[in-house]
């Protein structure tokens, strides 16, 4: 295995957080850019102003897309992550959809528009409810799912215009409804082939069930069991992905994670991302943190990966500010009490005291023999937190 002695980890959120975790018990070096106030207590908060001084790490991670789709691996051999033409995959959905339709990989039926008049014309070919999703980044907001047509044509003109969100705009792609259940796929490639990660469900909505708006997720659970059938068609889906790449001269090493849909038992692929997910990670991380990092290790040295069989549950339930996802309550100080297993994510600390700075603010986390014995440790956990304004869903891996 390639010697790694130094990690630095790119983000600040609670997947940051669980990433730095796992790599703790190997005993290597920490450092984050620009981390929070978890990432503080197991490693070293870096200000870094250009990124030719990533060099000087073994090895480095970068938690967001954004780094990735502007070019950080670009030329970089010490990043573990796509370069940003293997980025386009998340970073460009239409790239995403032909890629798909080229390599014969199941995805919904779908049209691109980049006028008003090919919107309407793109939307005609569909049934309610409509899906229409930006082209670009947008953080998990840039989906329209409505039932009314004339909804579908505004609130999707507004953002190819770039009238819904600030300096995002261009084409939208317009998807069929998919009716099924929702999967968290994510494989660590190390060039050549793959291995999945332990599969995890992920909560997007606000509220408890699945009401209120989409959020960048308020809880997970995993490993979430599937048949070996399913599992043998969403590998050929991976299978597929990575031959894609290879005959587009693609070189990909890193994560890729596939959002799934499975309808009557088919998996199609919702979407791509060229990182590991967020709140998964913190349940994939805590059921084994050495396997999941020691993979990574492995990856990277571009050597064999072998799957590992998860011998715990985990349950993330998001503790997130008052406000989120729309516009969080920040600044409130948190008080902990000894004892409680949390991944940091949007805190800070400002003159000794831990204080919000985000709205996903801790990830409380609970593990067991079973999901349910996982479940009640990570509910009864959050007793171990208070701050102002504090909002959780109430059904994180309950209804399994
Ligand atoms: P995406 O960013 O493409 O993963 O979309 C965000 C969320 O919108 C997904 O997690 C799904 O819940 C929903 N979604 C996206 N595309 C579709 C589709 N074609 N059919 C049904 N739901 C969808
Ligand atoms: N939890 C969804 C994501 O990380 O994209």
């Amino acid at each position: 295995m390639k010697e790694v002695k130094s990690v630095c980890i790119l983000g600040s959120g609670g997947r940051e957080h669980a990433i730095g975790y796992a790599f703790q018990k190997l005993g290597v070096d920490l450092f984050f850019y620009p981390g929070n106030a978890g990432t503080k207590k197991i490693g070293k908060n870096l200000q870094i102003d250009n990124f030719a001084e990533l060099e000087v790490f073994d090895l480095v991670i970068p938690g967001s897309e954004e780094y990735l789709a502007k070019g950080i691996s670009d030329g970089r051999s010490n990043v573990f992550g796509p370069d940003s033409r293997g980025a386009r995959l998340e970073s460009s959905k239409c790239f995403a959809k032909l890629f798909m339709e080229k390599h014969g990989i199941k995805s919904a039926r779908f049209e691109i528009a980049t006028t008003h008049e090919q919107l309407y014309d793109a939307l005609k070919q569909f049934n309610p409810p409509y899906v229409v999703k930006l082209d670009g980044l947008a953080q998990g907001k840039g989906v329209i799912i409505t039932h009314s047509f004339d909804e579908a044509l505004d609130k999707g003109t507004k953002l190819m215009n770039g009238n819904m969100f600030e300096n995002v705009k261009g084409p939208v792609v317009v998807d069929e409804y998919l009716d099924g259940w929702e999967l968290s796929a994510i494989a660590i490639v190390n060039g050549r082939d793959f291995v999945l990660l332990p599969f995890t469900k992920d909560y997007k909505r606000a509220l408890t069930n699945d009401e209120g708006p989409n959020t960048g997720g308020m809880g997970a659970y995993g490993p979430v069991q599937i048949d070996e059938k399913l599992k043998g068609k969403i590998e050929e889906l991976f299978n597929k992905t990575l031959v894609g790449l290879e005959k587009e001269s693609i070189y990909y090493r890193g994560f890729l994670y596939i959002g799934l849909m499975i309808v009557d038992g088919e998996p199609y692929v919702l979407e791509y991302n060229v990182r590991l997910g967020d709140p998964e990670t913190e349940v994939i991380v805590s059921m084994e943190p050495e396997q999941f990092a020691l993979s990574i290790l492995k990856a990277y040295g571009k050597e064999p990966i072998d799957e590992y069989t998860p011998k715990c549950c985990a349950v993330d339930v998001v503790v997130a500010s008052e406000g989120y996802p729309e516009s969080p309550k920040k600044g409130q100080e948190i008080r902990f009490q000894e004892g409680g297993f949390f991944f940091y994510g949007g805190v800070n600390e400002k003159n000794g005291k831990l204080v919000v700075s985000g709205g996903r603010v801790l990830h409380s986390m609970g593990i067991g023999g079973n999901l349910q014995e996982a479940r009640e440790h990570a509910y009864k956990n959050i007793n171990n937190v208070y701050f102002d304004g504090m909002y959780y869903r109430t059904d994180i891996a309950g209804n399994e």
